[in-house]
């Protein structure tokens, strides 16, 4: 392509290159397009703009568009770099024209090539331009050549600096443009978010709202910042009412200094969980509650609150003394059926004994054997009484008195009983330490678990009722053993045998004694347990009861002596 020589038409192509530059937003189309124009203004072979571009995560790039010439051609050599004949374009120092580069003294002063490297386009006229932003940043720079020396004019150079500056003003456009939609984006982006942050916390307050615990928050000096609707519900205050309004209009005044500390807690951003306490209700009724309280931070970590999660376990405390009273109640019922029916039989016994009686009262032996009948009966009904309603209880006195005497004296009065069923005693009573006891109480409990044991071995067997001193963690203390080799507790009855009315035995047994026993042995605080096997190897239980030698009994005692005449 020949040199334009009408100016006409040079001033014609700046001013159309310059439209489509402005109208463009493609960077490529851009490029090529100053580079085409520049080719044909300025009459060269072959031209290429250099320029850098910024990839999507903000990092430049080089990338050329060629004019003139077939991009196989530039393909295989690498970018120009920013060395000698080089530099003042891409540093946008000025523009570079040569008749012939090959003699610039700049030129061929670089490896590897020496100048241009082999295969490359053979070029002598050289003219380029910096392609700069108004900021002074150069985006790139414009190359012309020619295989002929001397072909570029001064004129040129005014030329390309305008298709330099236009295609300048192009890609920053086309820059902006990017910022721009890069921006939008991130607006999008952070609308998007704003929109789902604020869609969770729209979720949360409906959770808030519909939980079933309070859920209440309020600042450091205890003032309540939300209410939701089970805080309604529960205290009866409505929001508008609390809002606002100080804690401790919910406390209980003689728990306020304990409000007080919780406050103090959370300020040092300590968070409380499980705490049962009492709050009060708008129409002045006092709730139990649970609460759990964790400390509000702002963005900086500073705490400005609490928000608290309460739970009103006043129904679940009222069940429970229900149920408690209930269970009393059915133990009251089961002891009263019991009792009227252990009563009741050996009553009519009695009272037919005594119309016997009153029917034969001629015959004296006859009505002394009757006499004697209803005598046991009523022995019964006196050991029921006392068995059930606490008798010895009553009349149980104090006395500083060793186990193993107490044992002596019951093992004399069953001793014959014992005969009888063939049950051997071995009695090691190897204790003289004298507790402070009740001695009714311990007689009761003695004689039940030898009468359990007696009734175990039904055919006989081996009783051994061993008395010992003992060292205990808590001090020294006396173990009382009574083992028998008789049938054992099965399994499934073993957690039930000190339950009151357990018994195995329906026709002779109430099933308390087990139950006195342990009342009456952790009332002196001591323990008893058993151990037990139904293994026909090598059956038996063995009962132990330990109790402290300094027994609760020991104050009462010394109390007793003081005043002289005290009995419980
Ligand atoms: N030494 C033992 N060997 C086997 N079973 C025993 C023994 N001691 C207690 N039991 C079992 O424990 C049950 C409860 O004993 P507990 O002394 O409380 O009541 P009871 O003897 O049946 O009636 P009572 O109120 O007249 O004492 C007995 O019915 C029996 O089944
Ligand atoms: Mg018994």
């Amino acid at each position: 392509m020949g040199l334009l020589n009408s100016d006409q038409r040079k001033l014609e192509l700046v001013v159309q290159s310059g439209l489509l530059l402005a109208k463009n937003l493609d960077l490529q189309t851009i490029v090529q397009a100053a580079t085409d124009a520049g080719l044909e203004l300025c009459g060269a072979q072959f031209g290429a703009f250099f320029y850098n571009v910024l990839d999507k995560h903000g990092e430049r790039y080089a990338l050329y568009t060629l004019s003139g010439v077939a991009r196989e051609k530039f393909a295989k050599f690498p970018m120009p770099r920013n060395t000698g004949v080089f530099a003042p374009t891409f540093e946008g120092t000025g523009i570079v024209r040569s008749a012939d580069i090959t003699k610039d003294p700049r030129y061929g002063q670089n490896a590897p090539y020496k100048g241009m490297p082999e295969g490359h386009l053979p070029v002598r006229s050289y003219l380029a331009v910096p392609v700069k932003a108004s900021s002074g940043e150069v985006l790139g720079g414009l190359f012309y050549g020619h295989e002929e020396a001397g072909i570029f004019e001064l004129e040129c150079e005014e030329l390309l600096a305008m298709v330099a500056a236009q295609a300048a003003a192009a890609i920053e456009n086309v820059r902006l443009r990017e910022q721009l939609t890069r921006k939008i984006a991130d607006l999008e982006k952070s609308k998007l978010n704003l929109m789902n942050v604020s869609g969770h916390v729209t979720a949360l307050a409906a959770i808030v709202e519909s939980s079933d615990d309070v859920i209440l928050s309020k600042d450091l000096n205890g003032r309540i910042t939300s209410w939701n609707q089970a805080a309604v519900q529960i205290f009866g205050f409505s929001k508008e009412e609390m809002v606002g309004r100080p804690i401790f209009d919910l406390v209980p005044a003689h728990l306020h200094e304990e409000e007080r500390a919780i406050l103090g807690r959370i300020r040092n951003g300590e968070k409380l969980e499980n705490y049962e306490t009492l709050r009060l209700s708008k129409d002045g009724r006092t709730l139990h509650v649970d609460l759990g309280i964790s400390p509000l931070r702002d963005s900086s970590g500073a705490v400005v609150g609490s928000s608290s999660i309460l739970r009103d376990l006043t129904r679940r405390k009222n069940m429970e003394k229900a149920l408690i009273q209930a269970e009393k109640l059915a133990a009251a019922g089961r002891m009263a059926a019991t009792i009227a029916h252990e009563i009741n039989n050996p009553l009519e016994a009695v009272l037919n004994l005594v119309f016997l009686i009153k029917t034969n009262a001629a015959n004296s032996s006859q009505v002394l054997a009757y006499a004697e009948d209803a005598e046991t009966e009523l022995i019964r009904i006196a050991h029921l009484a006392r068995q059930t309603l606490g008798f010895y209880r009553e009349h149980s006195a104090v006395a500083l008195i060793s186990i193993s005497s107490l044992v002596a004296d019951v093992l004399r009065i069953y001793g014959p009983r014992c005969k009888t069923v063939g049950a051997l005693v071995k009695a090691s009573l190897n204790s003289e330490a004298r507790l402070v006891l009740r001695t009714g109480e311990m007689m009761q409990v003695i004689s039940n678990l030898i009468i359990n044991a007696i009734y175990a071995m039904p055919d006989g067997g081996d009783l051994s009722v061993t008395v010992e001193d003992i060292m205990k963690d808590d001090g020294p203390a006396v173990r009382l053993s009574i083992e028998d080799t008789g049938c054992g507790i099965p399994h499934q009855h073993r957690e039930r045998i000190f339950e009151p009315f357990f018994t195995t035995r329906h026709t002779i047994g109430t099933g308390i004694g087990l139950f006195i026993a342990r009342q009456f042995v952790e009332g002196h605080g001591g323990t008893i347990e058993f151990e037990t096997s139904t293994d026909p190897s090598g059956h038996g239980t063995c009962f132990s009861i330990v109790l402290p030698q300094q027994t609760v009994y020991a104050d009462i005692l010394l109390d007793s002596q003081l005043n002289r005449s005290v009995r419980f």
